[in-house]
């Protein structure tokens, strides 16, 4: 008998290409898991519609309604339990969660992170300027890492990590598009490993079982 298949939440801030990247895959049959929730912080956010165009629940939580951190996360922690939830997927989310839901899902949240982690992560690294400050460094490679997230700021178990080389000719918003489509590989292949229960997390490591 197969694993029972796990209920994904995907939160988005922003266009979704990361959760497009999922949903095709779960098309495909890549993973065996379900994505059954899609939240937002921002009513705008193209994610949602990508979600209600794949009848996935589609749900705006406004930082208006719930004002503080911890008041936020227990209104998504509430939409957790409702729809039970087991592996929580942050694709371009840009909020950082609290100590409430990390508590309540040690292990089960995941993030993707547009730069080799741990460099060019942590406060004020997110979207473009993760690329402006790769630019600015003059790096010469780049990429994308998947982690679990833990109480820091991008500081979390490192899952998968894959490397770009920089052409000096591009410009961030170049390397913004290289790097996407290695998110678009990574992170499903991480809720892969994470739904066939073969992420296992040891002193700060993540060990991938074999299949
Ligand atoms: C992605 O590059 C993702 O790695 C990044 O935001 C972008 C969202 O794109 N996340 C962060 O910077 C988190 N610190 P998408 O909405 O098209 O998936």
């Amino acid at each position: 008998m197969g694993i029972q298949k796990k209920k994904i939440a995907v939160l988005v801030s922003g266009g979704g290409s990361n959760l497009q990247s999922l949903i095709d895959q779960q098309e495909n049959s890549f993973f065996e898991g379900e994505i059954v929730l899609v939240v937002s912080n921002n009513k705008n956010a193209y994610g949602l519609i990508r979600a209600q165009e794949n009848e996935i629940a589609a749900i705006h939580v406004s930082k208006k309604d719930y004002p503080t951190n911890e008041l936020y996360d227990q209104k998504l922690l509430e939409l957790f339990l409702e729809y039970k939830i087991d592996l929580i997927v942050l694709a371009g989310y840009l909020r950082y969660v609290t100590p409430l839901l990390i508590e309540k899902y040690p292990n089960k949240i995941i993030n993707i992170h547009p730069s080799l982690l741990p460099s060019f992560g942590g406060y004020g690294f997110y979207g473009l300027n993760v690329h402006q400050a790769v630019y600015e460094k003059g790096a010469k490679v780049s990429g994308a890492s998947v982690h679990f997230v833990d109480e820091g700021k991008d500081t979390g178990p490192i899952i998968l990590q894959k490397a770009i080389d920089l052409d000096q000719n591009w410009q961030p918003e170049q390397i913004q598009t290289e790097v996407l489509k290695i998110e678009h590989q990574l992170l499903p292949l991480a809720v892969k490993y994470f739904c066939a229960d073969r992420l296992v997390v040891e002193n700060h490591r993540v060990i991938i079982l074999e299949d």
